[in-house]
């Protein structure tokens, strides 16, 4: 009837606290340091742009639309370069209990390790999320998808940076490749934890009434997010979470409400990162889901994010 207790959504992983568990998904509201400084006020962490050595434009408009069942992509990685997230994080202010995330993604294995060498140097609290799943650069190859390119990729990340430090992969399909990317990511000690998924790559929205694609890049393939990803996210959430034993899961994929965020706690993420919701809704999205997961949290009796993390029920 009345319980008076709190409700707590406060997460602890990576030897801090932050004061919540949502943030954004890379890519969404964090190529600018405007848009960054937005989330930092409004979400429990932040991470940026996916960010290559050079700044680039991206690929040719349009290369977003919103479709009734979530987003169609195809951005190329438009980013201001690694130095300019970089600056960012040598003057975040860390004692927010913020946690800033850098997101990296390089055009090249080289690269990916002179941007982690780089961040080594620094010394900067700010930690890295590599990038394995961009699908959206014409001729390059999502590199998650390619199991002994990763093996050596994790050995290159292990040589050049000496922190904790996290991926971002992209979704999976069947028991056969989560089980062969866990035997490959269980090798890696700092490697801390996973972010579950990037967008469904490659799909095709088409449109009746034009008979046309809805987006620019790759003749209208590009990358799906929002509800249409939901199920598949929470299913690579769930598998590793069991698979990954002592590392830690992010959850990415279809949050849009508190039910969502509550999906993704139950099949085991340790964050909830948000993507399509937070390009459409802005940065008030954050607070309106955090009062719905605490609602729903109430209404079961759930005080902490540890009362029901990773308790999904099995029939
Ligand atoms: C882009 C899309 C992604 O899914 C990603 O992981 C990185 C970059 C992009 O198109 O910019």
């Amino acid at each position: 009837m009345y319980e008076h207790h709190s409700t707590d959504l406060s997460v602890t992983w990576l030897g801090q606290t932050m004061p919540g568990c949502l943030y954004n998904a890379s890519g969404v509201w964090c190529r600018e340091e405007s848009e960054l400084e937005a989330v930092r006020q409004s979400a429990a962490a932040v991470i940026s742009k996916s960010a290559t050595l050079a700044p680039r434009e991206g690929n040719p408009e349009p290369r977003y639309c919103q479709t009734p069942l979530g987003s169609i992509n195809s951005m190329g990685l438009p980013n201001r370069g690694f130095a300019y997230y970089l600056d960012y994080a040598r003057r975040y202010d860390y004692l927010c209990g913020k946690p800033l995330f850098l997101s990296l993604s390089g055009m090249t294995l080289e690269d990916n390790c002179e941007m982690l060498r780089v961040l080594s140097e620094q010394g900067l609290p700010a930690i890295p999320e590599v990038n394995l799943s961009c699908p959206n650069v014409p001729g390059k190859p999502q590199l998650g998808y390619d199991f002994a390119a990763t093996a050596a990729a994790l050995d290159a990340f292990d040589r050049a940076y000496s922190g904790l430090y996290g991926v971002k992969l992209p979704p999976y399909f069947d028991p056969a490749h989560f089980s062969a990317m866990a035997d490959i990511l269980n090798r890696h000690p700092r490697l801390a934890f996973v972010t579950c998924i990037n967008s469904i790559g490659n799909g095709l929205v088409v449109d009746v009434e034009s008979e046309s694609v809805a987006i620019k890049p790759k003749d209208g393939l590009g990358g799906l997010g929002g509800d249409y990803v939901l199920p598949t996210a929470l299913a690579n959430v769930r598998e590793f979470h069991r698979l990954l034993p002592g590392k830690e899961v992010v959850g990415c994929g279809g949050v849009k409400s508190g039910r969502e965020a509550f999906m993704h706690i139950l099949a085991g993420a340790r964050a909830v990162q948000v993507g399509t919701c937070l390009y459409h809704e802005g940065p008030a999205a954050f607070a309106r889901i955090a009062a719905e997961l605490a609602q729903l949290m109430r209404d079961k009796g759930y005080r902490s994010l540890d009362d029901f993390r990773g308790k999904l029920r099995v029939l």
